[in-house]
């Protein structure tokens, strides 16, 4: 065992050389190829930074007209697929029918992306900036029993999500600006984030060269746990069962520090940021926003608020510098969006694959190795075989 350090969950270990995100978890600081997140947050649009991140450097008018167009070119998904879809049951999980679709892309894409040829590899990226896009919400049109939707050229990309989502041939559907603009911010702020769980997945699957539909496949499986993405979902079902059960945010307070309870508070703490996540900050104050310019009132976003107060001035929680994080509150605006909860964890996987790509990007043209870790065995030394009727 000589020469092997053990770092279990890599706490300490670092992975590769990056480029693309810089984050201070100590100062709560975020940024996107040098840019702040507050600035892009504020003032860039989704697709814009999807190109920043995967490209490198904040596109020309030109080269964002361009990119849009490209990308919309791809938005048609292989009319098989949709026997595909059909294939699941209307109650499967949207993450688990989004991983599976996003894996069969590449049945219908096989030829493997050279990532040292620019031109193959910007086809691809606006491929599955555009396919993607439109299978993400094939899943909620499945488990709703809709028609499947198709783009429209005619609307930009955050805009056709809605389009894609809600459109039903029954009549027309305009989304209100407001919500356009809440959604861009939201899948800006879940862009990117450096090495964590399905990031690191998407660099180790593609490590071994598989391509990048495949990686970004496992990507989205790796995020659709409670522990990663799929929290988003967890803590608006905390909330919501906190609300059924009078609303009593001590108790709950008390379960997640009771180290008998396996419960925790979800929405709460990170491996990286012992400060405020920069991006719930932005989350929060956005869906103060959205919910009072919607008009709507929730009680989940009081009983949040409770939660939040409690934590900040507990020991338990100071101690362990345990702060909200991006999926403490961006479960209230999608809610307020009308999102169903199981889809929660499909919007924080559009907003990441720009990120996702980049890193997947990023990795092969660094020519890393493929990754893989050692191990300290712990099993049996060398036994004899027992044949079977003997044991
Ligand atoms: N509620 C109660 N206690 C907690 C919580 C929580 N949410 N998070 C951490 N702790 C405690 C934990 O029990 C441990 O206590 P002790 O030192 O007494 O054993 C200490 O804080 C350190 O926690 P850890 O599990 O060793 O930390 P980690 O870096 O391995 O885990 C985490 C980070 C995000 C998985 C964890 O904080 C957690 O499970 N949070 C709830 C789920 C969540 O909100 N996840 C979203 C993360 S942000 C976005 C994303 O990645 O998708």
């Amino acid at each position: 065992t000589g020469a092997i350090t053990m770092d279990p969950g890599y706490k300490n270990s670092g992975s590769c050389l990056s480029k693309i995100t810089f984050l201070d978890g100590e100062e709560g600081i975020l940024r996107y190829r040098g840019y702040s997140i507050e600035d892009l947050a504020e003032k860039a649009h989704f697709l814009e930074v999807s190109y920043l991140l995967i490209f490198g450097e904040l596109p020309t008018a030109e080269q964002l007209q361009q990119y849009e167009t490209d990308i919309r070119k791809y938005t048609l998904v292989n009319e098989e697929m949709k026997s595909i879809i059909d294939g699941f049951p209307k109650t499967a999980h949207p993450m688990g029918v989004l991983s599976a679709l996003t894996s069969a892309l590449t049945a219908f894409n096989p030829k493997a992306v050279n990532p040292d040829h620019p031109k193959e590899l910007y086809e691809s990226v606006c491929k599955i900036m555009g396919k993607f896009l439109v299978i993400a919400t094939w899943t909620y049109r499945k488990s709703m029993g809709y028609p499947l939707n198709y783009y429209d050229n005619t609307k930009g990309y955050v805009e056709n999500f809605m389009h894609l989502m809600f459109q039903l041939p029954t009549g027309p559907y305009t989304p209100d600006p407001i919500v356009i603009n809440a959604l861009d911010k939201l899948f800006i702020l879940h862009a990117d984030h450096e090495q964590n769980c399905s990031t690191s997945t998407v660099r180790m699957v593609g490590s071994s060269h598989a391509g990048l539909f495949a990686s970004i496949s496992a990507g989205v499986s790796a995020l659709w746990g409670p522990l990663h993405g799929g929290a988003n979902q967890a803590v608006l079902e905390m909330l919501e069962e906190i609300h059924q059960n009078g609303g009593d945010a001590d108790k709950y307070m008390a379960k997640a520090k009771d180290k008998e309870d396996p419960f925790r508070l979800m929405g709460f703490g990170h491996r990286v940021y012992k400060n405020f996540d920069p991006r719930a900050k932005i989350i929060k104050k956005a869906a103060d926003e959205v919910l009072s310019t919607l008009g709507v009132d929730d009680p989940i976003l009081a009983i949040a608020k409770k939660l939040e107060d409690a934590a900040l001035v507990d020991e338990y929680f100071i101690s362990r510098k345990l702060y909200p994080n991006v999926d403490f509150y961006s479960g209230i605006i999608y809610r307020a969006l009308g999102i169903p909860t199981d889809m929660f964890t499909v919007m924080f996987a559009i907003g990441r694959l720009p990120g996702w790509i980049a890193q997947w990007k990023e990795m092969r043209i660094n020519k890393e190795p493929i990754g893989r870790p050692r191990q300290i065995y712990t099993g049996y030394p060398l036994r004899d075989f027992i044949p079977v009727d003997k044991r």
